[in-house]
């Protein structure tokens, strides 16, 4: 009796088997692409770069960065560098079209210690009284070495408002990173904004992690920084914790040095926070801050999604450091406990695209979930394709020292639609309602030339509209 159950068993355990060498074969998912890097690791570029340059002038403004300044999107927050003296804490702004009518505000000024490192005098100033969809010019600093920018504000947030957005992540300061804004400068199709997905500076890789490293950072970013907001998101790259010498305050230079509109989306933490710019609904988490059950971070999301209103916002966008799906062998299934806490309202809320970074690649998801398990029921299988769930993009490639991964699970997963270990950045626009497409540029190619590319159909309104 026992060894007849036995026997069946074997035999059911031998098609299970069968079934699932036949499934790997049909599973064996999207492209990998056939590109083969250098094996070099990039180097930072040296002190004495162009892009390091000091502007001239004694304690000229430096390392000029704006981001979104409030929530609807009509505010900015500027920041900038004074190495000397604090200096003038004012900006002076005017809209293109009255230029008699010059405004100004007023900056607040931090320094801060790392180790034996001193910063210079840091500056923020919000401005958040902005009409929608102008250009305007701002200028710090005083008489001959005064500094004069610009930037456009976005249009009001609406249901079939055009914009674009680039992507870059875990940028660095290599000859890479380089490459890889100028690609990102020159692309035809370059954004209105930057949706910056965590690791900035590599500071880190220093002994003592040399803040000098994140001010030579601010100085190279600044040609494009300074002229549109770049939306930050924190990585592991940030946290900075180093108590062998006494630095035990997470995050310290990142948080005094990049500063976001937390407060005006109810957070009570600058590290997770969103906003509305023009068509796009975005959601920034932390994923190296709590994010368990009744944990700040939790208590505010769950009223988050909740607030979306798709016929003001219809795209919905989520920016996390570490993915939650990824195939390289590198970081692969860090974020799955948070993956388990939040993907379920990913799907539940309709998120349309989740862009992370972390791992030093390219990669972008088919629609793809894993919420159905349950312990007992067996459905512990990412569910490919789920049309309810979003697109999971990886855009860490954006140049730092630690080099590319190339290391993949093989056969590639059916979840995975595209992947590559390349330098690039990604663009994301977004026509209407329904459509929005996203095209990824490596540093390798032309700058016109997209390498991955996909139409991304609205989870709220596209797919409402075929699936009905
Ligand atoms: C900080 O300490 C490091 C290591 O001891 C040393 O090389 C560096 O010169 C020091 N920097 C300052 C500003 O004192
Ligand atoms: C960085 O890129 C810019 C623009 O392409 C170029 O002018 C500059 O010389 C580059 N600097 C380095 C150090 O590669
Ligand atoms: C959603 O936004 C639209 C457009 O701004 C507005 O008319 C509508 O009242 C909002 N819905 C809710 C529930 O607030
Ligand atoms: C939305 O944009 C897509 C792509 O450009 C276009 O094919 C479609 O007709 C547009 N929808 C509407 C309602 O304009
Ligand atoms: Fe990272």
């Amino acid at each position: 009796m026992s060894s007849r159950s036995d026997l069946a068993s074997n035999q059911v355990s031998f098609i299970i088997l069968l079934l699932s060498l036949l499934l790997v074969e049909l599973c064996n998912g999207g492209i990998t692409s056939e590109y083969i890097r250098g094996s070099n690791l990039p180097d930072d570029m040296p002190l004495d770069s162009d892009v390091f340059k000091v502007p001239p002038g004694p304690n000229t403004p430096q390392q000029v960065h704006i981001t979104q300044g409030n929530h609807e999107g009509n505010g900015v927050i500027i920041s900038w560098v004074t190495p000397v003296k604090p200096g003038s804490n004012i900006v002076r702004y005017w809209c293109e079209n009255e230029k008699s009518k010059k405004k100004q505000a007023e900056a607040t000024i931090n320094t801060y210690r790392f180790f034996n490192y001193t910063s210079g005098y840091i500056h923020h100033c919000i401005i958040d009284d902005l009409e929608f969809d102008m250009k305007y010019y701002y200028e710090i600093g005083s008489g001959k070495w005064r500094r004069r920018f610009w930037f456009f504000t976005p249009p009001k947030p609406g249901l079939d408002v055009p914009y674009t957005f680039g992507l870059i992540g875990d940028m660095g300061q290599t000859y890479d990173s380089n490459r890889t804004l100028s690609h990102y400068e020159m692309n035809p199709g370059e954004g209105q904004a930057v949706l910056f997905v965590g690791d900035l500076s590599y500071a880190d890789r220093y002994p003592n992690h040399d803040n000098n490293r994140w001010d030579t950072w601010g100085r190279f970013v600044e040609r494009n920084v300074a002229y549109q907001p770049w939306i930050w998101t924190a990585g592991n790259h940030e946290i900075d914790f180093l108590p062998d010498i006494g630095e035990i305050e997470p995050f310290k230079p990142f948080m005094n040095r990049y500063h976001t509109p937390y407060k005006a989306s109810g957070s009570t933490s600058p590290l997770w926070y969103s906003i509305k710019r023009a068509s796009a609904y975005i959601i920034i988490m932390s994923c190296y801050s709590s994010y368990g059950i009744y944990t700040p971070q939790y208590k505010w999301l769950e009223k988050e999604f909740q607030k979306v209103n798709r016929t003001e916002t219809p795209w919905l966008i989520v920016l996390v450091h570490s993915p939650f799906y990824s195939t390289y062998v590198h970081h692969y299934m860090e974020a799955e406990t948070l993956r388990v806490m939040y993907e379920q309202w990913f799907v539940e809320y309709k998120v349309d695209v989740v862009f992370a970074g972390h791992v030093h690649a390219y990669e972008r998801s088919e629609r793809v979930s894993n919420i159905a398990y349950n312990i007992v029921n067996g459905l512990c299988e990412p569910l490919v394709p789920d049309e309810l769930a979003p697109v999971y993009i990886t855009i860490g490639d954006g140049g730092n020292s630690e080099g590319l991964l190339t290391d993949m699970v093989q056969p590639q997963p059916s979840y995975s639609a595209f992947r590559e270990p390349s330098f690039g950045h990604g663009i994301l626009e977004i026509k209407n309602r329904t459509h929005a497409y996203f095209s990824w540029n490596r540093n390798q190619d032309g700058y016109s030339v997209a390498a991955d590319s996909v139409w991304l159909l609205n989870r709220f309104w596209g797919a409402q509209k075929n699936t009905a």
